[in-house]
């Protein structure tokens, strides 16, 4: 009933979008995608927001059963295995950011490392060009999962509940069935030859889709429950590891028991840093999310927002020109912490930053070329997925997890219910040579045994004085920190609630290629001038699906969630 309510109103927004476009021929451009007034859901105690109602409201379920934020992040994360297989997952990875109510501050890396046996070269060919369906489908472009492993380090350390009443509300929805929305049936209907070329026919996508189906999960169920029973090692050590081994070694992928017995969830120093009077922070490598989100914001620091209109052409100019800059030393620096040197504190410096905008001038573009070369094409994903938490006590949690792909590497594990990622497509095949966004990499990102693939993950909290302010991420690949880093600016320059900010459209650079890649709802209307100054609009359908938390002024929670999606906040 919620959804179909939801679409209605998502329905009637979009007419009145389309009403209001026809007669405001004067109008300078469209800034908000649903409704520059809508609120978000509003909240006095805690809140989830993610990418579906379902695992929200089990998250939530969490909370008021006085489990704390961490514990609900545990919850929805596991539904989210169950309702949302394209992203949610236990078959893949992601990273959390947290702060507590006391102001302590942490992030845990549960990324996919790349098994024992893959070396630099894997995916070229003879002649040394990369293969691209090598690194993203199949059996080869699976990283050791490390989502199991990271919700139990979770859980030891944080967790207040017992873990069998965080993993038994999904035990019970994938035996009773997942609603499956419009967009979700579409997302089926159109994946399942990918699915089927990989693994053959199998009962849980061989069928046509339609919205309000019920998509059940029993082999999902019963891995559920053994890992409830069993604990974190039935996953890396126990029949659930067999079972995925077994069928990955049958489809040419390479990983071992030994590679999942030796995985670890790894705590780390999440990466804090100033943006006028408030803390960012975020998560470090193996993601560049934090190191780049805090560069793009040092950027544009020193530059007054009050004369520049949001989505105007000096606007847009200014964050090209951060993201061209900061991509372009994301592609040359950033890689596993544990394997290579990276001079985080420099390029997290005020003066470092500065001195790479000296070339940035508002009457021209800079071209790419000029920072570095490189004629690169990119393919469009909205495959991995963020949520936010805040609980009564006010402590915070962000989570961005994937399967890189939707569905990963299409693998699905029969027998245990679940998909694989393909995360080994986010290493650098080959220096300078793009991955699947686009993204060129070089030494520090090159294939190494047991490595972490660098990520663009980023789950990002902000305190201001001391306090809570918003917890913020997004999906999207190479995408994912821009529009962090547009939510952000939307509600600290730009005062804008947190539905607002997520609503509003958005646009995309990334060093290479060089185009600046506008939602196809953005007006066309600055395009001229900027291609006069030397810029490359296209237009793309849309970006990721920000999930949001605001701490209002009176200590009230706003969420912002997504109306690109089926995403849902629910509070209380
Ligand atoms: O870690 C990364 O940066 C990517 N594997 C994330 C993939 C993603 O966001 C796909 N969905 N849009």
């Amino acid at each position: 009933m919620r959804n179909r309510v939801k679409g209605f109103k998502f329905l009637f927004a979009l007419l009145f979008l389309v009403f209001w476009i026809e007669g405001c021929s004067e109008r300078k451009n469209s800034e908000v995608l649903v409704s520059n007034t809508e609120k978000g859901v509003i909240a006095e105690n805690g809140m989830v927001v993610s990418a579906r109602g379902e695992a929200s409201k089990i998250g939530v379920e969490i909370l008021k059963k006085g489990g704390n934020a961490f514990d609900a992040m545990i919850a929805t994360d596991l539904a989210l295995a169950v309702c949302y297989p394209q992203a949610g997952n236990i078959g893949g990875g992601g990273f959390m950011v947290y702060r507590k109510s006391d102001g302590e501050t942490g992030s845990i890396d549960y990324r996919e490392k790349a098994p024992v046996e893959a070396s630099r070269d894997m995916y070229l060919d003879e002649d040394g060009v990369p293969i691209p369906d090598k690194s993203r489908f199949g059996g080869l472009s699976v990283g050791v999962p490390g989502t199991i492993a990271g919700l139990f380090e979770i859980h030891k350390k944080l967790g207040s509940l017992p873990f069998e009443d965080l993993i038994n509300p999904s035990i019970e929805l994938a035996k009773r069935g997942v609603v499956v929305t419009e967009m979700q049936a579409g997302n089926f209907n159109g994946v399942k030859e990918k699915i089927e070329k990989v693994n053959g026919e199998i009962s849980f996508i061989h069928r046509v889709w339609k919205p309000g189906d019920t998509m059940k999960l029993p082999a999902l169920a019963r891995t559920l429950e053994r890992i409830r029973d069993n604990g974190r090692d039935e996953f890396y050590k126990g029949e659930t590891g067999e079972l995925m081994v077994q069928h990955l070694q049958s489809l040419g992928g390479i990983i071992t028991m030994e590679d999942l017995a030796s995985y670890r969830a790894i705590w780390r120093d999440p990466i804090e840093s100033q943006y006028h009077t408030y803390k960012i922070i975020s998560m470090g490598p193996p993601s560049s999310g934090g190191i780049c989100l805090s560069q793009l914001l040092k950027s544009v620091e020193s530059f007054d927002f009050k004369k520049m209109k949001h989505n105007g052409v000096p606007y847009i100019q200014l964050l090209t020109e951060s993201e061209r800059r900061v991509y372009a030393d994301r592609a040359y620096f950033l890689g596993d912490p544990d394997f290579i040197e990276i001079p985080v504190e420099t390029l997290l410096s005020s003066e470092y930053n500065r001195k790479r905008m000296q070339s940035f001038s508002f009457d021209s573009a800079t071209a790419s070329s000029e920072i570095s070369h490189g004629n690169i094409e990119v393919v469009e994903s909205d495959q991995t997925t963020h949520y936010s938490i805040v609980d009564a006590q006010g402590n915070a949690v962000a989570v961005t997890t994937t399967l890189n792909s939707g569905y990963g590497s299409k693998v699905f594990v029969k027998s245990a219910g679940f998909f694989l990622n393909n995360e080994m497509d986010d290493f650098s095949s080959k220096v300078g040579y793009p991955n699947k966004y686009g993204l060129v990499g070089a030494e520090a990102n090159a294939i190494a045994p047991e490595k972490r693939m660098l990520s663009s993950m980023t789950p990002t909290i902000i305190e201001e004085e001391g306090k809570l302010k918003m917890v913020v991420g997004s999906p999207g690949g190479s995408t994912i920190i821009t529009s962090v880093f547009q939510n952000i600016l939307n509600v600290l320059e730009y005062d804008m609630g947190m539905q607002e900010s997520v609503s509003s459209i958005r646009f995309h650079h990334q060093w290479l290629p060089d185009k600046i890649r506008f939602e196809e709802t953005f007006d066309t209307i600055h395009f001229q001038a900027l291609r006069q100054k030397g810029y490359h609009p296209t237009i793309i359908s849309s970006l990721g699906r920000v999930d949001a938390i605001l701490v209002m002024e009176d200590g009230r929670l706003e969420a912002g969630a997504d109306p690109r999606g089926d995403d849902t906040a629910v509070g209380y």
